[in-house]
């Protein structure tokens, strides 16, 4: 038996004395019985504490060069490949997320050190002409000050890495606040990162609730210590730190949910599709903003397609995340419980296939086929939903678990009404090979991102990442485009004439003779 893991926040490096917004135990959701991790959380004071450290220790940081500032991400980048297995096996044990995906998430967080190690020999800046002679125009990136970085526990080491990494890199200091359900894993990345090199108050660590976050936002934005705050969460959650922040003229880079269609059409590779939808339906137990919400199937495949799917997930291998398995169990309690008042959302006039039962899984309610015990933890049937229309309530909400609509259209006109017209816009994906559908799905969707025979999700880390409408306000994250996240542009402009040339009024007047036209032969 693995031992329990204490954590708490640390500021400035050192773990932080006492437990003012309370204490957590946390279960491993594929062995119930066992505990992971204890947990002290901070409360608002202990955010705003450690906003008010960031702030005093970002302009040195700022201070040292972007090319060693990349020298510390490059060292981390190190340090997690050192590290690779251990954090691949907490992960799986702290949110039973598959031992395979916990690989591939850590590989994400080493991808990203590996894209923004040089962009610290880049950071690139412009010279620009200017209108007049003996004068120069350039810009010049600026870090923003103090980013608070808030974020989910479905990736507990992958999504942070897209913020924390550039923002560091960038010159800023952070706090970051992991979800206070994975704290076990928040505290051994921490510490990877406190071991990369950077000075000890430019990166500070706070668990606490979404409650106390909130407030400690407020108060560390009303006293001047934040200058940016990144989230990855839920739309309504997002909704309102935007409008605290746009109180205090900042826009947030926000992260949120997603309704992702995945659209069939009748050329389609119909095993390629349903490959697809199996992977981004149920991988991660459909807990990833770009799980696949509905597939969108014209009438011709409609069928073929549902009998197709339904036999993929009834056969998928589902249990013990150490093993070789689709998914494993929920992350934790709440959000089991949350995805069965999802479940209520199915109505009659659906058709329901993919497993031996539907909702929790268990020796009265069994699933053929089942890898391990299913009793030990929080397992749940795959669900597909066929017959959801764009009115169904299913249609429009975001079910954060393994259950996958699925509706028909007959025109392109209606596929694509069923693909934008839920109000998200992060993920999407066709399956066709007609170059017609391609580039008008693609000029057509509402969302920021769009796969094109392959699956909503999966993104690679250094294309822009980002939603339109309730999936986020159109930040983007990783590759070169999270650089305008965390870096303002500066504008300076030289004169060395050594009189004041003034723009747009002491600038050359050409002769040019407006009047003349060709001769009409
Ligand atoms: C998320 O669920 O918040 O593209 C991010 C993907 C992953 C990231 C998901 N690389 O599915």
């Amino acid at each position: 038996m693995t031992s329990i893991r204490a954590v708490t926040s640390l500021l400035d490096g050192r773990p932080f004395d006492g437990a003012p917004g309370g204490a957590v135990a946390l279960a491993d959701p594929a062995h119930l019985d066992e505990t992971v991790v204890e947990a002290k959380l901070g409360d608002a004071a202990t955010f705003l504490e450690a906003c008010r450290r960031a702030k005093a220790a970002q302009p040195a940081w700022a201070g040292v060069p972007a090319p060693v500032r990349g020298r510390a991400i490059q060292q981390l980048g190190r340090l997690v490949e050192e590290n690779f297995e251990a954090l691949s096996q907490l992960i799986t044990r702290e949110i039973g997320k598959p031992i395979r995906e916990s690989r591939g998430e850590v590989q994400e967080v080493v991808d990203t050190c590996n894209f923004f190690l040089g962009e610290g020999r880049r950071l690139y800046g412009q010279t620009v002409p200017s209108e007049m002679p003996d004068k120069q125009l350039f810009t010049f990136r600026t870090p923003v000050g103090v980013a608070a970085i808030v974020t989910a526990g479905n990736f507990p080491v992958a999504v942070p890495s897209w913020y924390l990494v550039p923002a560091l890199l960038c010159g800023n200091s952070v706090v970051w606040k992991p979800a206070e359900y994975t704290p076990a894993t928040a505290d051994a990345f921490a510490q990877l990162i406190l071991h990369a090199g950077f000075p000890r108050g430019a990166f500070q660590l706070v668990i606490a609730d979404g409650a106390q976050t909130f407030e400690g936002i407020e108060r560390a934005l009303d006293d001047g210590v934040l200058d940016k705050v990144g989230f990855t969460g839920s739309s309504e959650v997002g909704s309102r730190i935007g409008e605290l922040c746009g109180r205090h003229l900042q826009s947030p880079c926000l992260e949120l949910g997603g309704k992702n269609p995945l659209v069939v059409m009748p050329d389609a590779d119909l095993d390629l599709a349903v490959e697809g939808a199996l992977f981004s339906g149920f991988g991660t137990a459909g807990q990833r903003c770009t799980s696949l919400g509905t597939a969108i199937v014209h009438h011709d495949v409609h069928n073929d397609f549902i009998a197709r799917f339904s036999k993929a997930a009834t056969d998928a291998p589902i249990g013990d995340p150490t093993r070789d398995v689709l998914y494993g169990p929920m992350i934790s309690a709440r959000f089991s419980e949350r995805y069965e008042r999802w479940l209520e959302l199915i109505r009659p006039h659906h058709t329901v296939s993919g497993s031996s039962g539907i909702g929790r899984i268990t020796p009265e309610n069994p699933r053929t086929g089942f890898v391990g015990d299913p009793e030990a933890g929080l397992y749940y049937h795959p669900v597909i939903v066929d017959g959801v229309t764009i009115d169904d309530d299913l249609y429009r909400t975001e079910t954060f678990g393994p259950l996958v609509g699925v509706a028909s259209f007959d025109t392109f006109d209606q596929a694509m009404e069923l693909a934008n017209a839920h109000g998200y816009g992060l993920s999407s994906s066709i399956y066709t090979n007609d170059p017609l559908h391609v580039f008008r799905f693609r000029d057509r969707v509402s969302a920021g991102m769009v796969s094109v025979n392959n699956s909503t999700s999966g993104a690679e880390a250094h294309l822009p990442f980002g939603g339109n409408g309730r999936s986020g306000n159109g930040s983007r994250q990783s590759g070169m485009w999270v650089l305008d996240q965390f870096t303002r542009w500066q504008a300076m402009n030289w004169d060395y004439s050594g009189h004041l040339q003034k723009a747009q009024m002491d600038t050359t007047e050409l002769d040019a003779d407006p009047g003349f036209r060709l001769r009409a032969d």
